[in-house]
């Protein structure tokens, strides 16, 4: 099987790591609006800032056909070969659907303040739309009572991949409908937790499973479509984004505040000047002909248009649509959801595009499965999207994949997780305190578990678990995180 891994950069400059390291890479000369309150003075965190870690359905629950829920693209995607490392599946994964309560008392041993989930799809609505199934909506009751019990705050993302297979069936994202399937069960989800939910995601990164899943295939449901009928499948996420939006919140029993989880296409200056800043907004807010960048999956969301740059590049291949359309994707939002990894350096150059790519230096970090490590990014995309979008950011998933085991003295060591999120967290701090409202952080990722492609080979938890045993050992970080959060970030600085 050939390797694929999403298009994370496979590594940075080793100059950015350097300089995040020594406190950044300075400022550009306009600051961002001050966040409400700013960041107190020393090194805490602002007050009230959310600490937390995330998961997904398909990769920690398991019970992948247990009491009535349906399939999902990825029940048939991992088992057609070829497709997942040792052609794993998440039929079981870290089999949280039976031991969430374990699970949320080790989220509690930790001293998490929040957990980012998101819920089955077909779990819920086995057929994706028509008849609930209410075995599958009593497990979320028991999973969000349970975290409500230990104080800790659920975030709930509707929709992460596992798209219900009988919808695909019927067109998928390719069926206009898809808006209202996907409006009608964000209605249902609302319905039934918001008096205990107050955060709402609808949707983790579009890039992944539209561009991966519709049109390079590396993902379920592994469609490669012309790129018109990829746009198309596009148009509908977008507008199914602002249907839940206004589901969520005609049905919500409680005030709730609702957000979306794109991925971050991140760029780094390679110096604070004006020039080398303006180069990594271009390249962050860029439209080329393919999925993995940021305006052509948020513009619509937040500013009610699609960039006018994609608009000219794709041309004949844009869907017709009626411009009611954009109104309905555009619908307020109470923060934007970001998911950082990694970034490339870039820097200002005398070509069309205004920016180059700085060349990675011999020997610049890698993590085990290959990204690059540049803790600017984190420190920048928030700045940049807050600048453009004017929201406050959550950072809904960060973290780091490395070649964890179990020690013979029983422990798990992972020093590299806990340098790489110190040296992120720090520049979260920082971003914070130069004025981009950042509210939370969620690691990614709690637990090991079924990463996609990787299958149970890539592992990112804070607790490593045993995939065959199912046993967790929560790791040092686990424990160094705990110390993090329960000094608001000041830990950190030691
Ligand atoms: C994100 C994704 C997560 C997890 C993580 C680490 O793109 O939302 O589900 O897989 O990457 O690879």
């Amino acid at each position: 099987m050939t390797k694929v891994t999403r298009r994370r950069f496979m590594a940075t400059s080793a100059a950015s790591v350097a300089a995040a390291a020594a406190g950044g890479a300075g400022a550009e000369t306009r600051k961002p609006k001050a966040a409400a309150g700013g960041a107190p003075p020393g090194r805490a965190f602002p007050a009230g800032f959310t600490w937390g870690a995330a998961t997904a359905a398909y990769q920690v629950e398991g019970a992948w056909d247990a009491d009535g829920k349906g399939p999902s693209v990825w029940d048939v995607f991992t088992r057609r070969g070829g497709t997942v490392w040792r052609d794993q599946t998440g039929d079981v994964a870290c089999d949280h659907y039976h031991r969430y309560r374990e699970d949320v008392a080790l989220m509690k041993e930790i001293g998490l303040q929040a957990y980012r989930f998101s819920v089955s799809w077909p779990r819920v609505l086995p057929d994706g739309a028509g008849a609930t199934n209410p075995r599958g909506l009593e497990f979320y009751d028991r999973l969000i009572d349970e975290l409500l019990k230990a104080g800790i705050e659920p975030w709930l993302t509707v929709f992460h991949w596992d798209y219900p297979l009988a919808l695909q069936r019927r067109g998928g994202w390719r069926n206009r409908d898809s808006a209202e399937w996907f409006a009608d069960y964000a209605g249902l989800l609302s319905t039934r937790f918001s008096d205990r939910v107050g955060h709402w995601m609808t949707q983790n990164e579009p890039q992944v499973f539209i561009g991966m899943g519709h049109l390079s295939g590396q993902f379920a449901p592994g469609e490669k479509l012309a790129f018109a009928d990829y746009l198309l499948a596009a148009h509908h996420q977008l507008l199914a984004h602002g249907r839940a939006v206004q589901a969520i919140r005609a049905n919500a029993k409680k005030p709730v505040r609702v957000g979306y989880a794109p991925a971050s296409d991140s760029y780094v200056p390679a110096s604070d000047s004006p020039a080398d800043v303006e180069a990594a907004r271009r390249a962050t807010f860029r439209v080329p002909r393919d999925y993995w960048h940021n305006a052509w999956w948020i513009d619509p969301v937040v500013l009610g248009r699609y960039p006018e740059e994609g608009v000219k590049l794709y041309g004949a291949d844009m869907p017709a649509f009626p411009a009611s359309d954009l109104a309905v994707m555009r619908q307020p939002l109470d923060f934007l959801g970001l998911n950082v990894y990694n970034g490339r350096t870039v820097k200002a150059a005398a070509n069309a595009d205004g920016w180059e790519i700085v060349p990675e230096s011999l020997g610049s970090p890698l993590t085990a499965n290959d990204w690059g490590v540049s803790p600017g990014a984190i420190y920048w995309a928030p700045r940049l999207f807050h600048q453009r979008y004017d929201l406050p950011i959550a950072i809904t998933e960060n973290g780091v994949c490395c070649r964890d085991w179990v020690s013979l003295d029983g422990q798990v060591h992972d020093p590299q997780r806990i340098d790489f999120t110190t040296r992120y967290l720090r520049e979260v701090h920082r971003a914070t305190a130069d004025g981009t409202p950042v509210l939370a952080y969620f690691h990614w990722s709690l637990l090991d578990n079924f990463e996609w492609t990787q299958g149970f080979k890539d592992r990112f938890g804070m607790v490593f678990v045993d995939f065959t045993t199912l046993k967790r050992t929560p790791k040092d970080s686990a424990r160094w995180y705990g110390k993090v959060v329960a000094t608001n970030g000041a830990s950190l600085f030691v």
